[in-house]
């Protein structure tokens, strides 16, 4: 059995379908009461921060997918509590794992430099990260910057300020560099190392093979989108004028927005794997992703 945590979100919703499709027994844990037509597929309601929910959520469990982040659920006025709700969330699934015999966690977090000083985002996904890799479970870690794919807030954000925005604004993050992923591609690994053993206890950084700058991706963007954009070069971060005038025109959560623009000055590059090796794939490049989200409009 395994439990699906996040199934409403960007990145389980797509699991959710893959897991379905291969016919394996889900267990999907969501906050809001659910239910399924199909008999592989269960859900059962509870809350990362309520123990005891997730307790009963992960028994007779042997994966559980991890993907929960808080950065759009404090109350307002309390937005930087969410790194404090993170902790308490992964340790509460953390130590009903420990109870119940989980053999595996999968998550889905951020790339990082190492020797970069990182975002309140990308510091809370990293102590998010050591906490599944030193509970004693065993673990396959993926870590992505940008996922192309409608309904992912980074690039739903990259997307309205392309579109909507008549000149675009870049400030000191323009030449941060980012190796962003089609959402299948995300999809595949996520599934596939289900079966994939020598995954086990192993991080990954995944991107497609191509590096941008946010403003070169911004260009690249615009140009597959046929739009004739002019940027314009202004020094300093700006970032809450920047999350307040996106945090309206996007269809993100704006306490999101907000932090995702604070991570915009810190480079999200693929340290090198042997992922190919392992799944036999090669990630579509940036043009080939967005032509596939085109295409399942
Ligand atoms: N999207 C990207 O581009 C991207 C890039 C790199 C890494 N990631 C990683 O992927 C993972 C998933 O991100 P996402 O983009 O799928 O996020 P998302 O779309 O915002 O989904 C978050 C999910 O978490 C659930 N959740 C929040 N608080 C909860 C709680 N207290 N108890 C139970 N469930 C709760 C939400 O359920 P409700 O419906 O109840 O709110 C929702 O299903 C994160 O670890 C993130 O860091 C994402």
């Amino acid at each position: 059995m395994i439990l699906l945590t996040g199934a409403t979100g960007f990145i389980g919703a797509h699991i959710l379908r893959a897991l379905s499709e291969k016919n394996l027994r889900v267990r999907c844990l969501v906050r809001k009461p659910a239910s399924s037509e199909k008999p592989n597929i269960s859900y059962v309601t509870g809350d990362v921060l309520d123990y005891d929910s997730l307790v009963k959520a992960t028994e007779g469990v042997e994966t559980v997918y991890y993907f929960i982040h808080m950065m759009g659920n404090q109350p307002r006025g309390e937005q930087k509590r969410f790194d404090t709700l993170d902790r308490l969330a992964i340790n509460n699934m953390v130590r009903a794992c420990q109870i119940n015999g989980v053999k595996r966690i999968i998550h889905l977090t951020g790339i990082r430099a190492p020797q970069e000083k990182l975002s309140h985002h990308l510091e809370s996904r990293k102590e998010v990260e050591e906490i599944i890799k030193n509970s004693g479970i065993g673990y396959t870690i993926f870590r992505a910057s940008v996922i192309i794919g409608r309904g992912g807030a980074a690039f739903d954000i990259l997307d309205t300020a392309v579109r909507k925005l008549p000149i675009i604004p870049v400030f000191n993050w323009e030449n941060t560099k980012i190796q962003p992923i089609y959402i299948g591609d995300v999809v595949r690994y996520l599934v596939e190392c289900l079966d994939k053993k020598d995954t086990v206890n192993k991080c990954y950084d995944i991107g497609c093979s191509q590096v941008f700058t946010y403003k070169e991706l911004m260009q690249q963007y615009a140009k597959e989108l046929g739009l004739k954009k002019s940027f314009i070069s202004i020094p300093g971060s700006w970032n809450w004028l920047s999350a307040m005038v996106l945090g309206k025109i996007a269809p993100v959560n704006p306490n999101v927005v907000y932090w995702l623009i604070e991570s915009l000055h810190n480079n999200m590059v693929c340290e090198p794997n042997d992922l190919e090796v392992i799944f036999r794939f090669e990630p579509l490049s940036f043009e080939e992703s967005i032509r596939k989200i085109a295409e399942s409009k």
